[in-house]
C-alpha cells in the first residue's frame, strides 16, 4: 500500500495508473462499516483509493472538529489488511487554500434534516467530495446508505455537474444488536449504549407497521417516535427517496431516517422502504 500525503504526488500516481479506480472517501476512525465499502471496492475494481481526511470545512464552529476520533495507527492496519492500493492522507493545507470558489449544496435539500441542524454542513462535503473526485478520478465511488442526505446530494452533483464517477451505495452495518455502526459510537458510556438500540428499534417498529398497510406517514413518525420517547429527538421523518414530504409513504420510495442524541451523542440512523 502506497501512502500519498501530497497532491502532487497523488496526482503522479494517478497518472500512471490503467483500468479501473474504486475510490472510497473517509475521514477515518474507521470500523467495519468503512471495510464493508473498502471490500466492495476491492471486489469491483483493478485499483483502490481510500482517502483519510478530516474535513474542517464540513464542521460547524460548534462540533467535534477537534475531537473527531483520529486513529492512524489503527486506520493504516484495516486498509493494509483489506488490500487498499493508495491511501490519501493530506493535510487540510494540502486540500484548502485562502481563496476559494464556493460550492453550495442546493438549499431546499441541504438545509433539512441533517442540515437544518447543521447549516452549512453539506456545503463542506460536496466541497470535499469535489476535490476528491478529481484528483482521484475514480470510476466508481462508494458511500454508505447510513448518511442517506449525503449519499442523495452527491449523487444530485454527480449527475448536475455531469461528473464522469458512477456512485455506489452501500447498506449499512450494524452491531449484532441493531445499533447502526458509526465512528461516533465511541462516545457513549454503557448505558447509553442500550439506549442507542431505541433508534434501530424505531425503524422496525415503524417497517413492520407499514408490512402491516400503515401508509399514512404521520402514523409512522408517530410510531418511531413512541420508540424513541427517552431520547431527544431531532427528528424522525418517513419522505421519499428523494427527500419529498408525502401524505401517503410509498413501498420502495420510501426512507425512514432518525437523528436522536443519546446523552451527548447525536447518532443518526435510517431504513430504505
Ligand atoms: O462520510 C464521510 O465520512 C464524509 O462526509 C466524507 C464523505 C468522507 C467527506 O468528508
Amino acid at each position: 500500500m502506497k501512502i500519498v500525503s501530497t497532491i502532487k504526488e497523488l496526482k503522479a500516481i494517478r497518472e500512471e495508473l490503467k483500468g479501473s479506480v474504486g475510490f472510497v472517501p473517509t475521514m477515518g476512525a474507521m470500523h467495519n462499516g468503512h471495510l464493508s465499502l473498502i471490500r466492495q471496492a476491492r471486489i469491483q475494481n483493478d485499483t483502490v483509493i481510500v482517502s483519510i481526511f478530516v474535513n474542517p470545512t464540513q464542521f460547524l464552529p460548534n462540533e467535534d472538529y477537534k475531537n473527531y476520533p483520529r486513529r492512524e495507527e489503527a486506520d493504516l492496519k484495516i486498509c493494509t489488511l483489506a488490500g487498499v492500493d493508495i491511501l490519501f492522507m493530506p493535510t487540510a493545507d494540502e486540500i484548502y487554500t485562502k481563496i476559494e470558489p464556493e460550492i453550495l449544496a442546493p438549499k431546499n435539500l441541504s438545509y433539512i434534516l441533517e442540515g437544518s441542524s447543521r447549516p452549512g454542513h453539506f456545503d463542506g462535503v460536496l466541497r470535499v467530495v469535489l476535490k476528491l473526485f478529481n484528483l482521484t478520478r475514480p470510476t466508481n465511488a462508494y458511500f454508505g446508505k447510513k448518511d442517506a442526505q449525503q449519499l442523495y446530494l452527491v449523487q444530485n452533483m454527480v449527475k448536475t455537474l455531469f461528473l464522469n464517477v458512477n456512485i455506489v451505495p452501500c447498506d449499512i452495518v450494524r452491531e449484532s444488536d441493531g445499533l447502526a455502526l458509526s465512528s461516533r459510537n465511541i462516545y457513549m458510556n454503557e448505558k447509553e449504549r442500550v439506549q442507542s438500540l431505541s433508534l434501530s428499534i424505531a425503524l422496525k417498529n415503524a417497517s413492520q407497521a407499514i408490512m402491516k398497510g400503515e401508509r399514512d406517514t404521520k402514523k409512522i413518525e408517530l410510531i418511531m417516535l413512541e420508540s424513541l420517547k427517552d431520547l431527544r429527538v431531532d427528528y424522525a421523518k418517513a419522505l421519499s427517496r428523494d427527500f419529498e414530504i408525502k401524505e401517503q409513504i410509498t413501498i420502495k420510495d420510501t426512507i425512514l431516517l432518525i437523528a436522536a442524541f443519546v446523552g451527548k451523542t447525536r447518532l443518526i440512523d435510517n431504513l430504505w422502504i
